[in-house]
């Protein structure tokens, strides 16, 4: 049977311009090339765990502008089920102004409609909700309908899996709720650094913590012990998205029914190979792929 997942988090346009550097303030510089590809953390991740075979539901909102129009087909045609997708009508699809050079990437975020994912549109979709296996969620959405999709998820034994992505400071409240945390190494010492809770609760929070690394591999904390896997070496052409690959596919593997270890060294392979090509959704692999790639790499 396959896997359900809900992806409640935000739809974006990414604008991508690779240049040679990124451009001092006042600068005016020629760029090497520039492309449209479909991105938001939210739909990069719901792609991702479509990809490797999830049934995949995308709960949020774009614009009534032809980028949105795209990028819900774009969605569709990887099998996602879009229906709970809103069109907010004279508002602007969310962007994102992404800049790649050889050694850094600096990325502007417009949210547009994506702001219009509000707790009373999670509320409609509570039913979605109580019938998937997981619930992944980001921060590129209100806060306050992140902290009501988290409760609605709770309320009905749905396990939740937040990517503190953008950081932000977070209640404790919602950080003691939520079953699995993704940060990357400066997330987690943002969110570490800006909590409010005690010392118990922090320890909570540790154990429930996946932390990407990049180069240096993801930690989580199992049983009380830290579990170190290694980063894969691939030839590294755009990282963007592999955040969002690795969670798509920590989800997937979750709810295939694999142990937290595992299903975080099979995220971490997906999340590596999804680097190989340009644009955060393009190089993110099929199950199959995922198999070759380890069957080549000599790593089974
Ligand atoms: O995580 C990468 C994503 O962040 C990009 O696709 C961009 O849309 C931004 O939201
Ligand atoms: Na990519």
């Amino acid at each position: 049977s396959k896997s359900k997942i809900t992806v409640i988090g935000s739809i974006n346009m990414d604008l991508v311009t690779s240049t040679s550097r990124i451009p001092k303030v006042g600068e005016t510089l020629l760029g090497d090339s520039f492309h449209t590809i479909p991105g938001g953390k939210g739909a990069n991740q719901a792609v991702a765990a479509a990809r490797l075979g999830a049934d995949v539901t995308m709960i949020g909102a774009v614009g009534d502008d032809s980028f949105g129009e795209m990028l819900v087909s774009n969605l569709t045609n990887q099998g996602i089920n879009t229906e709970n997708i809103i069109r907010v009508q004279d508002c602007c699809t969310g962007i994102a102004s992404i800049t790649i050079s050889d050694r850094d990437n600096s990325i502007i975020v417009v949210p547009g409609a994506n702001s219009h994912v509000t707790p009373d549109m999670i509320e409609k979709n509570e039913d979605k909700i109580k019938n998937s296996d997981i619930l992944l969620l980001q921060l590129e959405i209100p806060l306050e309908s992140v902290i009501r999709a988290v409760e609605l998820a709770k309320k009905h034994n749905t396990l939740t899996i937040l990517n503190p992505a953008p950081v932000m400071e977070l209640p404790m409240e919602l950080l003691g709720m939520v079953d699995y945390l993704t940060p990357n190494e400066h997330e987690q010492m943002l969110l570490f650094a800006s909590t409010d809770g005690t010392e118990k609760e922090l320890e909570k929070l540790k154990e429930k913590c996946i932390v990407t690394k990049g180069s240096k591999g993801v930690i989580l904390y199992s049983n009380g012990n830290d579990v170190k896997i290694p980063s894969i070496p691939v030839e590294a052409v755009d990282t963007t998205g592999a955040g969002d690959s690795f969670n798509g596919a920590l989800a997937f593997s979750l709810c295939e029914g694999m142990k937290i270890e595992d299903a975080c060294r099979f995220a971490n392979v997906v999340g590596a190979i999804s680097v190989t090509k340009l644009g955060a959704q393009n190089g993110m692999p099929t199950k199959k792929e995922v198999e070759e790639f380890l069957e080549a790499n000599k790593l089974i």
